[in-house]
């Protein structure tokens, strides 16, 4: 309900006026009307809910694309969809994977699996500098600058399948990247050993240069490792293992009543990388993180644990349960005691209340609650986290730390609250990504989109506000105040910070290479005619010289599959070969002129003699 949605006239009167529709209503109350409550504490907290024509978003959204390969932009509390950015797939409209640049940086490689977003970190909250993404298809982890929503930088972690949970450090800035591998694999995977010795499997914990994207070092452990956190302190990283029964197939994985939250210690792996303690691995250095090394506890958490999520405040870990209906909760200031051996990894959690079926993702509202998903429920559940301690240490006949519950729609995988991942977490909006959307939408077949909700979470009780269907499958979302990320975004490419950016239009050709270097401007091209001969390889730079704010140009090749957007100021690069003679019509693809119509060069094939 908008926050105007009483008649003009009465906006000014609205106290006497609430007072009294308030009380009649409740006389003949209906499920609809429930919901006015919340609405007077929505205003209360003044939480914006509507975005009018026009107006801009509180929060930007960046979302996973889950096996689309990309992530996408959206804003909050509107949910529009801003903008997609490819990462690991081919996208058509910017040309990603069809330019030079891009294709390299795809190697070859077409699909992609986006799990998790996070960005990069200043003393515990956003810097708005970059992103990070995980592909957990081809074990690869993916930069994208925020001041152009590009991506800049794609590596390959080695020794990992199933590339999944990562994790920027927090504090005092990020300098180092993590991501688990939640595939244990031989660490040399060459088809040489016993397949069916899966003791001979081992999962790692990567780090990442944040700056250089170069792999500092792999930590080698007995586990699979699912989901990452970071604390906000610079000295640990954490990961879920719900493989710790080290088995092969799902019946053995189901076999343990306890798996492990992993602890690695950021100051130990310091030290080893300082004292050589580690072997190296196809030139990676490869540090022992088993039981006893000192440089990761396992904690033992109920069953085949999923999310693991950092308390803003910076106190807890909360690991959620998936197989058992519980969150576990570890008090990070413990840790140091337990890698000093001074008491049992399993010391370390102060509760472990019983919150609901399928228990996935948790985030928190900055005001010690935390959100937990819950895929079996299909429900977000509030708990209150000093609650749950206290019942542990004082467990009460019928006591529950459960504050609310809502039913989403339907089967929630992730869920974040509005800066939820920073110390500046402020309880006001919380998405739901819902894996199955069903019934919600207009029918567009049996493979229907996912369904992103939003939540009013800034009173007392959840309150459901918006529906979104998005395209498969949107995995996990960081909600981001607008005020962190716009300053830095650019309204146009620093040209000259390309070498290759085009002033001047010229056909170079070095034997049967051709260099065509061209200007877009609208609405023309810098050339006409652009002749080359049959076989030979050519490069097309485009630079984009129009200075207006959102005046991209399009380069598409006509039957040469070929086609990219230029925004303004960039340049973009394609290299292929002329196969096919005849006139081929490049041509403008983005909408930018009453004349993008006529916006078009001839590219002449000269036929083999
Ligand atoms: Cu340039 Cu259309
Ligand atoms: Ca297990």
């Amino acid at each position: 309900m908008s926050r105007y949605w009483l008649p003009k006239g009465l906006r000014s009167w609205r106290g006497i006026f609430f007072t009294a529709l308030t009380a009649s209503i409740v006389a003949v109350v209906t499920v609809s009307i429930v919901s006015f409550p919340s609405l007077v504490e929505a205003k209360k907290n003044k939480l914006r809910t509507e975005v009018k024509p026009g107006e801009l978003d509180d929060y930007y959204v960046f979302e996973s694309g889950g096996h689309s390969g990309e992530i996408r932009v959206l804003g909050v509390p509107s949910m529009r969809l801003l903008k997609r950015i490819p990462v690991f797939n081919i996208d058509s409209a910017s040309g990603w994977g069809i330019t030079d640049k891009s294709k390299a940086m795809l190697g070859g490689l077409m699909v992609g699996d986006t799990h998790h977003v996070h960005g990069s970190y200043k003393d515990g909250t956003y810097d708005g500098k970059y992103v990070w993404v995980n592909d957990k298809a081809n074990s690869r982890v993916a930069r994208i600058r925020l001041d152009v929503m590009e991506t800049d930088s794609i590596i390959k972690i080695p020794h990992a399948q199933g590339a999944h949970g990562i994790f920027p450090q927090r504090y005092p800035q990020t300098d180092w990247v993590v991501i688990n591998s939640e595939f244990r694999t031989p660490l040399e995977n060459n088809g040489k050993g016993n397949f069916e010795d899966a003791s001979t499997y081992e999962g790692v914990h990567t780090i990442i240069d944040a700056h250089t994207m170069k792999i500092v070092c792999q930590i080698q452990v007995p586990c699979n490792l699912d989901l990452a956190a970071t604390d906000y302190q610079g000295k640990y990283s954490f990961a879920t293992s719900y493989n710790s029964e080290g088995g092969a197939t799902i019946s053995q994985m189901l076999a343990k009543d306890r798996d492990w939250l992993v602890v690695f210690n950021w100051d130990a792996i310091k030290a080893a990388l300082k004292k050589g303690s580690y072997k190296v691995v196809d030139g990676v250095k490869m540090i022992d993180g088993h039981a006893g090394t000192g440089i990761a506890i396992y904690i033992p958490i109920p069953k085949n644990p999923h999310g693991v999520n950092i308390s803003p405040d910076g106190k807890y870990a909360v690991a959620s349960g998936k197989v058992s209906p519980t969150a576990s909760v570890i008090a990070i200031d413990k840790l140091a005691d337990a890698f000093a051996g001074k008491i049992q990894p399993k010391d370390c959690i102060v509760a472990e209340p019983q919150i609901g079926l399928g228990p996935l993702h948790t985030t928190f509202d900055g005001r010690g609650n935390a959100y937990t998903s819950l895929f079996i429920d299909s429900q977000i559940v509030k708990w209150n986290i000093q609650k749950a301690i206290d019942l542990y240490q004082h467990p009460k006949e019928g006591g529950t730390a459960v504050v609310d519950r809502l039913d989403i729609h339907y089967q929630v995988g992730h869920t974040m609250a509005s800066m939820a991942e920073t110390k500046d977490a402020d309880g006001k909006f919380l998405i739901s990504l819902n894996k199955i959307s069903k019934d919600r939408f207009l029918n567009v077949g049996p493979f229907k989109p996912d369904n992103d909700q939003l939540v009013d979470i800034s009173g007392k009780k959840m309150k459901l506000i918006l529906d979104e269907p998005a395209y498969a499958e949107p995995h996990d979302c960081i909600i981001v105040r607008r005020d962190l990320v716009e300053p830095h975004v650019k309204q146009r490419f620093d040209m000259d910070a390309n070498p290759d950016a085009v002033h001047k239009n010229s056909i170079e050709r070095n034997g049967n290479h051709v260099t065509v270097r061209l200007t877009a401007n609208a609405p023309v091209y810098g050339m006409q005619d652009v002749e080359v001969n049959q076989g030979d390889e050519v490069t097309f730079i485009v630079t984009n010289q129009d200075e207006i704010p959102d005046l991209s140009h399009g380069f598409c090749i006509s039957d040469y599959g070929i086609n990219f957007v230029i925004a303004p100021f960039q340049t973009k690069k394609v290299t292929f070969t002329a196969d096919k003679p005849g006139i081929y019509w490049i041509y403008c693809t983005n909408f930018c002129h009453a004349l993008h119509l006529e916006m078009r060069l001839r590219f002449l094939v000269k036929a083999k003699a």
